[in-house]
């Protein structure tokens, strides 16, 4: 069984390759749990795997006041949510996002560490954190076999 891949992401460039792998392969249902630090790279990642999604990029904005923001029009729709606001031990449930995760939409989550727990469904683990100047590693781990395989298909894809 697979575990958790780390990437050495050199530059933006090799983020927004990877988001817009990942973009090939989410299904509807998915959540995306990304953690990492202020400037770490998570709203940049959701940019570009909406831009994967066929969504226009400038629109993705870090929803840290309104916690949810959602970008209809893709291959899948997408709801984005930071839960930066809500701090460590976030209470998701007064938030509605509970009532999008694991539906019809593809749904990431920035500041996803402050989660008590992973929430139930088929969720991947994205961990960015800072290397030095332009460069960030990304740590993702499948919390279920779908994304056991398909991590295992987009580590074939990049050789
Ligand atoms: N390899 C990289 N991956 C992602 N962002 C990068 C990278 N190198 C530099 N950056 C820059 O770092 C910043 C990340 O900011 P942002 O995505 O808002 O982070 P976060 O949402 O984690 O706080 C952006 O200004 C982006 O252009
Ligand atoms: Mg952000």
């Amino acid at each position: 069984m697979s575990t958790a891949l780390s990437l050495l992401l050199h530059d933006e460039d090799a983020t927004a390759r990877l988001a817009q792998l990942l973009a090939e392969v989410v299904e509807p249902g998915d959540i995306l749990l990304l953690s990492g630090d202020l400037g770490a790279g998570k709203t940049t990642f959701i940019k570009y795997l909406a831009l994967g999604l066929g969504m226009d990029p400038r629109e993705v904005t870090s929803p840290t006041f309104t916690i949810i923001h959602e970008y209809p029009g893709g291959r899948i729709p997408l709801v984005h949510a930071d839960l930066y606001r809500l701090g460590q031990g976030a209470d998701i449930t007064e938030t509605g996002l509970e009532e999008y995760m694991g539906g019809d939409v593809v749904t990431a989550i920035e500041w996803a560490e402050f989660l008590p727990e992973k929430p139930p469904g088929n969720w991947l683990d994205i961990a960015l954190s800072h290397e030095d100047g332009v460069r960030r590693k990304a740590m993702l781990e499948p919390g279920c076999p779908e994304w056991e395989r398909r991590l295992e298909h987009m580590q074939n894809l990049m050789g």
